[in-house]
């Protein structure tokens, strides 16, 4: 079982993401348990202010030390983190090798920024990674958070089952997954290649294995060269 905390500026924007699909079978399966938190309910006054100017000034507001440090505290008090990860533009890119570590931990908590980012001294206080899932920036870091949890949540052991393998995902082995065809086997006048009509497994996972190669160095030979960050 796998339980992600996520700590939102704005929390309806994750209302879709985790009820559809293989995530929600993971939550049914009890193998993920992803809870929402609304910053706000930790705001200071009766205006439950988040948010500050900067200091030095600068157009943009920052998420405030006080309610993320309470908010943090409080979920801390059922039990400790295996990592605080902070969504922001300026963390380590996203990679398949980190979707694969994260996923065999047992409590994540995420944190979202918004606006020009958190007071620095919680990421020095509490934040263990940073995370950025691509060099694009985003309004905020719910969507980030959605990606991530996307990404872990189906490699969870027993999430997915024989016919959806990760195993077989593109960037699982640095390639690129290759061509799927499905019925018809000619459709408009093309053809679904011999092979893989032949029913001689081992000629068609060569077929594929060659076609992986092809694909990623015509489209991301980069990847070819990226042996350490395999797990
Ligand atoms: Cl994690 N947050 C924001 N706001 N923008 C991003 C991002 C995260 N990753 C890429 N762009």
């Amino acid at each position: 079982m796998l339980e992600i905390d996520i700590i939102a500026v704005v929390p309806g924007l994750l209302d879709g993401p985790f009820s559809h699909s293989i995530l929600s079978r993971a939550a049914e399966k009890n193998l993920l348990k992803v809870r929402v938190i609304d910053l706000r309910d930790f705001g200071i006054g009766s205006y439950k202010q988040i948010d500050d100017y900067a200091f030095g000034g600068g157009a943009g507001m920052v998420l405030m030390a006080q309610p993320l440090a309470d908010a943090i505290r409080h979920l801390q008090e059922s039990g400790p983190y295996d990592e605080i990860i902070y969504l922001t533009p300026d963390g380590e890119t996203l990679h398949q090798s980190m979707a694969n570590h994260l996923s065999l931990k047992s409590r994540l908590l995420l944190i979202c920024g918004h606006y020009k980012g958190i007071d620095e001294r919680i990421r020095q206080q509490f934040v263990t990674k940073e995370i950025s899932i691509g060099d694009y920036v985003l309004s905020g870091g719910e969507l980030a958070a959605a990606v991530l949890v996307d990404a872990i949540g189906r490699l969870i052991p027993g999430v997915l089952n024989d016919e959806t393998s990760a195993l077989m995902d593109s960037f699982q082995d640095n390639l690129l997954a290759p061509p799927v065809y499905t019925r018809p086997a000619e459709w408009e006048g093309m053809p679904v290649p011999d092979v893989l009509l032949s029913g001689h497994q081992a000629k068609i996972d060569e077929w594929r294995y060659q076609q992986s190669i092809e694909r990623t160095t015509a489209r991301r030979p980069d990847l070819l060269h990226r042996e350490e960050e395999v797990e």
